[in-house]
């Protein structure tokens, strides 16, 4: 399959963050010029007139199982949202709803411009959630939650250490590349909270061994983390995961919200990715992360919605507006600019996941995920800045056309293969269902 795409605004994310104006060419998958119309033959050719051209988003942090929740987990603090909602709707979950909830998230993202998602799904039938991306299009590294540490969680939820490894292991070696490599699995300890020391042990020792992400929520929340501080022993969060040896380039830890300088000095040192959710953490109040400070210091800072239960949107545009205008209140304006966010979402993604060679840009090799996004709606005039148009004045719906390895998976605002009224119409029977199983 041979793509061109003719006449865009191409914003590259190369190491010199170019800008350059004409035609990507795409084969089997990959991007294989950039820049000049080249000669040849193609199966399909697509005008990106009055468009910008981009990565696809990444989206670091995310729930896809968590998308049915949506409205059901409103208006409160992180560990009463845990275990009133969130836990129990997990525990709820069947095969069938898990698909419904991944097939709506997915007709979300894909219809917002996010190609590649990091996501903790729940404890129980995650194949589900594989077998779902798969048909999707989308990239996705997904991880079954392992969760063996705390009787505050539905019995459903409650998991014998060995098990946990196990099927985390099971499924690894199920889906790992599966799709043309589009899928790949990672260890998902959910957080210090809810994970026996043994458990945080045993995965930091198969993350260095199998050389495979962990994907954990961290120092979210003020209670959170006097939390941890009581069962560790006295411990900081993110020393504590480090004392457990998790703390390596494989960590990716969500939130980040209350780090102290040592803690920073360590996520420096041991390059750990943070994954920054600024919608999440307005809605939960958890607070506002030291993302300017981080980035000085040279730590990796990729950006998620979270889940649809404490957003409620998968937008990507909110949370790169977020990520500049929270910073512009913390510091000040400028802290992190429009172009910065941007970065975020997509090159800053790539390195998260370790695929910065695959992923993140365009250029010549990479997979072909792009989004083209539409400069003609009267809240994008005047347009004199393609970073500020896209960080401070888009949205979601003005995402023209999403691709994912060559494959256009959205265009016009339809998607290629799936019915979104049906996508809805069975999420939500979904969502009541569980709700009702859930007692809530
Ligand atoms: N901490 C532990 N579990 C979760 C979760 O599902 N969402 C968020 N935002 N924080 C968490
Ligand atoms: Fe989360």
């Amino acid at each position: 399959m041979r793509t061109l795409i003719r006449n865009a605004t191409i914003l590259t994310m190369n190491d010199r963050v170019e800008i350059v104006h004409g035609a990507v060419s795409v084969a089997d998958g990959r991007i294989v010029s950039v820049g000049p119309e080249p000669e040849g033959t193609w199966d399909s050719s697509i005008d990106a007139g009055g468009a910008y051209l981009v990565p696809g988003f990444i989206q670091t942090h995310i729930h896809l199982c968590q998308t049915l929740f949506r409205g059901y987990a409103d208006d409160m603090p992180l560990l009463d949202w845990l275990k009133r909602c969130v836990w129990p709707m997990e525990a709820a979950h069947t095969p069938s709803t898990l698909r419904a909830a991944t097939r709506l998230a997915a007709a979300e993202l894909l219809l917002s411009g996010t190609t590649t998602v990091l996501t903790m799904e729940t404890v129980h039938d995650t194949d589900v959630v594989f077998e779902t991306l798969a048909e999707t299009g989308m990239r996705a590294v997904v991880g079954k939650c392992m969760m063996d540490g705390t009787d505050e969680v539905p019995r459903r939820l409650q998991e014998r250490t060995r098990d946990s490894i196990d099927e985390s292991l099971a499924l690894k070696k199920r889906w790992d590349g599966a799709a043309n490599g589009r899928l790949y699995a990672a260890f998902a300890p959910r957080f210090a909270v809810s994970c026996s020391r043994e458990l945080l042990e045993a995965v930091a020792h198969l993350s260095r061994q199998e050389r495979t992400i962990v994907h954990t929520h961290a120092s979210e929340n003020r209670e959170e983390v006097e939390v941890v501080r009581r069962l560790s022993g006295g411990f900081s969060n993110l020393e504590y995961l480090a004392d457990t040896g998790l703390a390596t380039p494989h960590l990716c830890a969500a939130h980040c919200v209350w780090v102290t300088d040592a803690e920073q000095a360590l996520l420096a040192e041991r390059d750990v990715k943070v994954l920054h959710c600024p919608g999440s953490n307005l809605k939960l109040g958890s607070g506002i992360a030291p993302v300017a400070e981080m980035r000085r210091r040279g730590i990796s800072v990729s950006l998620g919605s979270d889940g649809a239960a404490c957003n409620n949107r998968l937008d990507m545009f909110d949370e790169i507006r977020l990520a500049a205008t929270l910073q512009a209140v913390k510091e000040s304006p400028g802290a992190i600019t429009a172009r910065d966010a941007i970065w975020m979402a997509t090159r800053e993604g790539a390195r998260a996941l370790g695929m910065e060679t695959e992923l993140g840009s365009i250029e010549v090799g990479k997979r072909a995920d792009l989004i083209l996004v539409g400069r003609d709606q009267p809240h994008l005039a005047p347009d004199v800045d393609p970073w500020s148009t896209l960080a401070y004045s888009a949205r979601g719906t003005d995402v023209w056309l999403t691709m994912v390895d060559g494959q256009v998976l959205m265009r016009d605002r339809r998607l290629a293969g799936a019915d979104v009224e049906e996508i809805s119409r069975t999420a939500r029977l979904g969502a009541a269902e569980l709700a009702t199983r859930a007692g809530i």
